[in-house]
């Protein structure tokens, strides 16, 4: 124990000018699409000052040469990368482009292929100047999460590993703590005696598409309950850390996911889905769901927490709303028909934050309607470019700052919760291209409303 904490701090203290990131599985698609163009663009910006070299390497034959050639990338940058194929001999390969005190490998590789890959890259000699940044899935469920773990520590602390959840590195769910414990005002009446529920939307309006064959066999709740909106209602319910380190914040996401359970859920699957290439003809992987969670701490206690998230939805967008308590039955809210408030955290695909508010109609009597204060990124910061995720997980890694990754009890603590549900097979249809109906609740907030605000 004390061991890993020294070696943190090393870590920590560790200057990046000498690091080289490691792409395993460097000729597939996520290397192609986002972790390339991230790295030049963080390279464009002059972040990348410390990086010397990045090192591609994978089943494929390539070389250097047509491995640079593969990306449309400035020359300069261009010099950064190399290729080795496969990883006998990596080490040397490494090597010969520089001295390096941290290498950080990125698992661009199927899940199944995380821990074999850690237990090479361990046989190979790497060992405490090593990071590992994997993805998502962690585990199919709680069994399996915990043997990916036990395996990755057998080669690896805790300490050197990155778990990615992209949703973390989004502005809008970053601003969520900001929002929470830079501003005053909103301190006193975060809790179940102001707060009425708490909703969470992420809706997408995509099919499967081409990952059917991995979601299939996953389905919308591991997807995307499990870790991203998982955390996003930690970042929005957890007690205030007692700094902003990354080992203080996670100790609040673990107190708080130990308090949370499954109250009702219901699931479906869009007409058509089982025609889709790649799906079970006899699938009953749902492609949405809806659950009701309790939060049974003291804060928390009595107040419901709605998530709702599917594919092939009328539209694309995740938004969370807080809805307070209804007033007492006096003064303008005699008949109890005043609109509670509302607070409304757009996420995407435009981000801002919307208050609603009862106002007093302009004219004569009092006659009172509904209206919004928005704070819109769009306007306030017109000039700053929002970084894409990956280009921010990309630089935090090299880094070495963990903020923004998930820690293995999270993730445990996030497949134990949803364990009693993961085994369900019942499910209803729904018609793609629009939004089923409520099913666990009738309490939602109209979302859409806001669709256009900030938009
Ligand atoms: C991924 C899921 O983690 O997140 C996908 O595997 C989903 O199924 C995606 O489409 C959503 O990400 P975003 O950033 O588009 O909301």
């Amino acid at each position: 124990m004390r061991k890993d904490k020294k070696a943190e701090e090393t870590l920590e203290l560790m200057n990046f000018t000498d690091s080289a990131i490691v792409i395993l599985g460097a000729s597939g698609d996520l290397a192609n699409r986002k972790l390339i163009p991230a790295l030049a663009r963080l390279h464009q910006t002059g972040s990348l000052k410390g990086l010397s070299a990045i090192i591609g390497t994978g089943r494929s034959g390539f070389t250097t040469e047509s491995f640079r050639n593969k990306f449309d990338i400035p020359p300069d940058f261009a010099q950064l990368l190399s290729y080795h194929q496969g990883i006998p001999g990596i080490r040397a390969h490494i090597r010969k482009r520089g001295k390096f005190s941290r290498l950080i490998f990125f698992l661009a590789l199927p899940p199944k292929a995380y821990a074999p890959m850690a237990e090479e890259l361990k046989r190979e000699g790497f060992g405490e100047e090593a990071l590992l940044i994997i993805e998502k899935p962690f585990g199919y469920d709680l069994a399996s999460a915990r043997e990916l773990d036990t395996r990755l520590s057998r080669g690896f602390q805790e300490h050197q590993i990155f778990r990615i959840d992209h949703y973390l590195a989004k502005e809008a769910v970053q601003n969520i703590l900001v929002f929470r414990f830079a501003n005053s005002v909103f301190y006193p009446v975060w809790n179940s005696r102001y707060i009425e529920s708490i909703q969470i939307n992420a809706f997408e309006s995509g099919k499967v598409e081409n990952r059917a064959q991995y979601f299939d066999g996953a389905g919308i709740v591991r997807d995307m309950v499990q870790n991203h909106l998982m955390q996003l209602l930690s970042l929005l319910t957890m007690e205030p850390p007692v700094s902003l380190d990354a080992e203080d914040i996670r100790a609040q996401k673990t107190a708080l996911l130990k308090t949370m359970k499954v109250q009702k859920m219901c699931r479906m699957q869009y007409e058509g889905y089982r025609d889709e290439k790649g799906v079970a003809p006899d699938s009953t992987t749902e492609t949405y769901a809806e659950l009701q969670l309790s939060i049974d701490n003291f804060r928390w206690t009595g107040m419901p927490v709605y998530i709702r998230t599917g594919k092939a939805l009328g539209r694309k967008g995740t938004e969370i709303g807080v809805r307070f308590r209804s007033l007492p039955r006096l003064l303008f809210n005699k008949d109890g028909d005043l609109p509670s408030n509302q607070i409304i955290f757009k996420i995407q695909p435009s981000e801002g934050i919307i208050l609603d508010l009862s106002s007093k109609n302009p004219g004569e009597g009092i006659q009172i309607r509904d209206t919004s204060m928005a704070f819109c990124y769009r306007d306030a910061f017109a000039k700053e470019e929002i970084p894409e995720a990956y280009q921010r997980l990309l630089l935090d890694a090299i880094k070495g700052d963990r903020t923004l990754f998930v820690g293995a009890q999270e993730t445990e603590l996030s497949w134990k919760i949803l364990e009693p549900i993961l085994s369900r097979t019942d499910f209803t249809t729904y018609k793609p291209g629009r939004t089923p109906g409520p099913c666990v609740t009738d309490q939602w907030i109209d979302f859409d409303r806001y669709k256009d605000i900030c938009g």
